[in-house]
């Protein structure tokens, strides 16, 4: 039986939009675009981290899927065309989380690669680690909250989805891909991002 809440992702709102050199305007220099939402995740690879354990990754790979993670770690997901071979490997297209309509130069954070690459990915990162960044949104050491990332949906997810999902992340092919530092709130960003989520009006 899976237990996690549906999250909201095939609800969002998107508007993909570039630096430019005069700034950004939300409602002039945009484009719509469609949110792609599940995006396939390779399958697990015996003999890599999950060798006597193929079942249990291969139910991570089930609700890696479900859960869309590759809409947003899996490069040209959001906007584009989705890399196959950079599966889950972080996203050069970041997702800009205040206001689009307060802030000109919105805070801007780009999906990390989260194949077991240890220097670009998640390699280095311990089973709680990963549990505390899918169920609470916490950085490596608990010392942020994860911007963007619908984590609040994944809060419960049961142990042993957590289990799966982190046994499967380990078995996949390590992809060395580097994604762009996050923008800070008043920081211009140099690559592109997309507008992501609900805004109420006053
Ligand atoms: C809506 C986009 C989105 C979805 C869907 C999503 N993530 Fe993320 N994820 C992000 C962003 C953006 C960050 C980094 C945010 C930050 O650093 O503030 C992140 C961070 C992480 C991290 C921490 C890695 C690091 O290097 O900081 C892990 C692990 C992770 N996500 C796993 C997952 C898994 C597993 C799923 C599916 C269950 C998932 N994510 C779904 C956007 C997403």
């Amino acid at each position: 039986m899976l237990r996690f809440r549906p999250t909201s992702i095939g609800l969002l709102f998107v508007l993909a939009s570039c630096a430019t050199d005069t700034g950004i305007g939300p409602l002039v220099d945009y484009e719509e675009v469609n949110a792609s939402t599940i995006i396939d995740a390779p399958s697990p690879t015996p003999g890599q981290s999950a060798p006597g354990n193929l079942y249990v990754a291969e139910r991570g790979e089930y609700l890696v899927e479900l859960l869309g993670c590759g809409a947003c770690h899996t490069d040209g997901a959001l906007v584009g065309e989705p890399n196959f071979e950079r599966s889950l490997a972080g996203s050069q297209v970041g997702i800009a989380w205040n206001n689009p309509l307060g802030d000109r130069y919105p805070a801007v954070v780009y999906p990390p690669n989260i194949t077991p690459d240890i220097e670009t990915g998640i390699g280095k990162w311990s089973d709680q680690q990963i549990a505390n960044a899918i169920r609470a949104g916490l950085g490596r050491h608990g010392e942020r909250r994860i911007a963007a990332m619908p984590w609040q949906g994944y809060a419960t997810i049961s142990d042993s989805d957590i289990v799966a999902i982190t046994a499967y992340l380990r078995s996949i092919e390590p992809v060395a891909h580097r994604v762009p530092d996050e923008v800070a709130p008043g920081q211009r960003a140099t690559a592109p991002f997309v507008y992501f989520g609900v805004y109420r009006s006053r």
